[in-house]
């Protein structure tokens, strides 16, 4: 379980991050929505412990991330999954050795055909078997996002952050990635925390929806409230999205 209690976090002293807390259901899918610039992907690095929160805590599965050595993160990154915006993949290695990156990186008791498999499963999954050999130059932003897809369900990670995982493709590619992240999530009772700027997004691939303002976050809508919210706030913002 990922919790985060009372997290504060400012930058050049601007407050961002104000005393926000937040469980996050065990094999749920969450959607943090919000104006850009409210902090969205702060709260996504401080919870993969790649900033510090200035106050507050970072508890994942009761461990408070403050308190390990860089061991401990490591073995607690290991259980995350991470799709950025951009899919960030290594331009200079083939799809297989993106996806396989940890694995073929990192000291592991898995023999190479072991990791072969891996890779493969995880491709068959984001439906880019064939593609081993060829480099992320070669393929499309989609093929890309799904390639990256791939390199973050490698591990069958517990938790599966995403930053904006549509964002820029066009509705048919969005679909695509919206169903595999509700497949997979689904298929490997994963918890997800997914950061989206996009109606369908936030329509299709949630349990429940958070709405960030001034720092911390509003009661949970679902995709089934959202659109009539009484929240004047989330009102206007979805209002917003879908008139334009
Ligand atoms: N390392 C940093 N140093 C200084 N300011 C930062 C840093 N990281 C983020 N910020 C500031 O914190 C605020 C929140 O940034 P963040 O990237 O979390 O926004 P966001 O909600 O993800 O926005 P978007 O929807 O545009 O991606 C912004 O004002 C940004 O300028
Ligand atoms: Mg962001």
């Amino acid at each position: 379980m990922i919790e985060l209690c009372h997290l504060s976090k400012s930058f050049d002293g601007k407050s961002i991050l104000d005393d926000l807390s937040l469980s996050v259901p065990t094999g749920k899918k969450i959607t943090i929505i919000g104006p850009s610039g409210s902090g969205k992907s702060t709260l996504l690095k401080l919870i993969l412990c790649l900033i510090k929160p200035d106050s507050g805590k970072v508890l994942v599965d009761g461990q408070d991330m403050a308190l390990l050595n860089v061991d401990e993160i490591y073995g607690i990154r290991k259980k995350i999954g991470l799709l950025f915006q951009s899919a960030a993949l290594f331009d200079s290695m083939t799809v297989e050795e993106n996806v396989g990156f940890s694995l073929l990186e990192s000291p592991t008791s898995l023999s190479s055909k072991d990791i072969q498999v891996k890779i493969d499963q995880a491709l068959d999954l984001v439906e880019m078997s064939g593609f081993n050999a060829m480099f992320p130059s070669e393929l499309s932003g989609g093929q890309q996002k799904r390639v990256g897809l791939a390199r973050a369900i490698i591990n069958n990670p517990e938790y599966l952050l995403f930053d904006e995982p549509t964002t820029g493709l066009d509705p048919v590619l969005s679909t695509n990635i919206e169903n595999l992240i509700v497949r997979i999530s689904d298929e490997l009772n994963t918890t997800a925390i997914i950061v989206t700027h996009q109606i369908s997004t936030i329509m299709r691939t949630s349990d429940l929806i958070y709405y960030l303002h001034e720092g911390s976050l509003f009661d949970p809508e679902t995709p089934e409230t959202i659109m009539t919210s009484s929240n004047k706030v989330i009102n206007t913002f979805i209002n917003g999205k879908t008139n334009g």
